[in-house]
């Protein structure tokens, strides 16, 4: 993209966060996603420091206000009533004061925090804003290895797809299979008034997604006791990765804004997940894979999910250009971006949600880590193919890798957001 396409990029790009922004938080698209979502509004926050660092620095605050007493920082918070969206507060009935789900997501907030600080114009703003978030992002992780990590392995766990960010992707088949659909209360799906179903999960994953809901919700909700309760527990590589990322990017800026004794808590719980991620590495596939922890074995399903650990820097260089040359080989089969699964794989689907098709944030994401990796010209194609998405199909919740259709919803807001961030940073 020469100068002028970036520029002209950025601009459309800022629209849709402009027309997305509903006040002090941004919603993922209109219609099919109409409250704010955890992952969603950390790194849409990337996106608004380039239009408004005091909004972006609100983005993040506004989600935290809604962080659980135990720590969580839940995956939805419904600011609104909305029927387009379900399951919505009268199913999820987490008793919370402003409504919210009751199960979190991948916690990309820190890496995000530090990103915003140590780039930020208005130094001053960003120290205060960084200071007062510290505890919570603190909270949060110690949650994290607490309730998730009961026996104290390094690793966390997910209890519900939905917390990985990646509902429907191949990697949970089989832990899925284990969870019954019995007793699951009539519901009406609304995500496919939005979208065509073909591009969505199947009616069986949403039976089973709310057999778990409903399961948690019959506990009460009560984080001591819904990682053992659940059937599905499975150890994912990319959720775990960018946990560790945030770790240790939380453990740099409490250290720079004078907290050492959170810095010295998240240094312990990297070193400790570091080397137990080692155990998730597979040889026959050249990445990294998901632990089923009720079963104790790997799943053969290579995603995205086993490429992401290059974001925290994990494994040593053998394992790193092993991922790059897996990034490779996937996209000498697709023409864009690098596919959410292994396209080599006969259970891959290029326009179904999270079983094939591309995720500019996650793209970015990967990026991020290969440069981290030493490995700038691998980064920089994946964020090449990223842009040639956009002018091809402009700014859409996911893309088929192989035609470059635009796929879900349109208009997405952290689709924008990696836009505006990748070519504003390049300038
Ligand atoms: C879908 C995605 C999830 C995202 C949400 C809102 O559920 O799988 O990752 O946070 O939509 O965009």
């Amino acid at each position: 993209m020469n100068r002028l396409d970036r520029a002209a990029a950025f601009e459309r790009a800022a629209a849709v966060l402009r027309e997305n922004d509903r006040g002090a938080y941004t919603i993922p698209t209109k219609g099919l996603y109409p409250f704010q979502w955890n992952w969603d509004s950390c790194l849409t926050a990337l996106g608004l420091r380039h239009l408004d660092e005091a909004r972006a620095w609100q983005e993040v605050e506004t989600l935290l206000a809604h962080q659980w007493p135990d720590g969580m920082v839940p995956h939805i918070v419904f600011h609104v009533d909305d029927d387009g969206y379900f399951p919505g507060p009268s199913v999820w009935r987490t008793g919370r004061p402003v409504p919210t789900s009751g199960i979190t997501q991948p916690p990309v907030l820190a890496f995000v925090m530090k990103r915003l600080h140590d780039e930020a114009g208005d130094k001053e703003l960003a120290r205060r804003k960084a200071h007062g978030l510290l505890a919570k992002a603190d909270a949060w992780h110690r949650w994290f290895y607490a309730c998730r990590d009961p026996e104290g392995t390094g690793l966390v766990a997910i209890i519900h797809p939905w917390e990985s960010g990646r509902d429907n992707s191949i990697d949970w088949d089989e832990a899925m299979m284990r969870v019954p659909t019995d007793g699951v209360e009539p519901y009406e799906r609304r995500d496919t008034k939005h979208v065509v179903a073909a591009q969505r999960p199947h009616k069986a994953d949403y039976d089973r997604f709310l057999w778990l809901l409903q399961r948690f919700r019959d506990l009460g909700w009560d984080n001591a006791r819904l990682h053992d309760a659940s059937p599905f527990r499975v150890v994912d590589p990319g959720f775990n990765a960018i946990l560790i990322r945030s770790d240790s990017d939380l453990a740099d800026l409490a250290q720079t804004l004078g907290e050492p004794e959170i810095a010295a808590r998240a240094r312990a719980r990297v070193a400790k997940a570091r080397t137990a991620f080692e155990g998730l590495w597979s040889d026959a596939f050249g990445q990294y894979l998901c632990l089923d922890r009720v079963s104790n074995q790997l799943v053969d399903s290579p995603s995205i999910g086993g490429l992401l650990p290059v974001f925290a820097g994990l494994g040593d260089e053998t394992h790193q250009r092993s991922i790059a040359g897996r990034i490779e080989a996937w996209r000498k089969r697709t023409r864009f971006g690098v596919a959410s699964h292994d396209p080599a794989d006969r259970r891959f689907e290029s326009k179904r949600y999270w079983r094939g098709p591309v995720w500019i944030i996650v793209n970015m994401l990967i990026a991020d880590g290969l440069r981290r990796c030493n490995l700038a010209d691998a980064a920089a194609k994946v964020e090449a193919g990223s842009l040639a998405l956009i002018e091809e199909s402009g700014f859409a919740e996911y893309y088929d890798p192989i035609s470059g259709e635009g796929l879900g919803g349109g208009h997405f807001t952290w689709t924008a957001a990696m836009v505006a961030e990748l070519v504003k940073r390049a300038a």
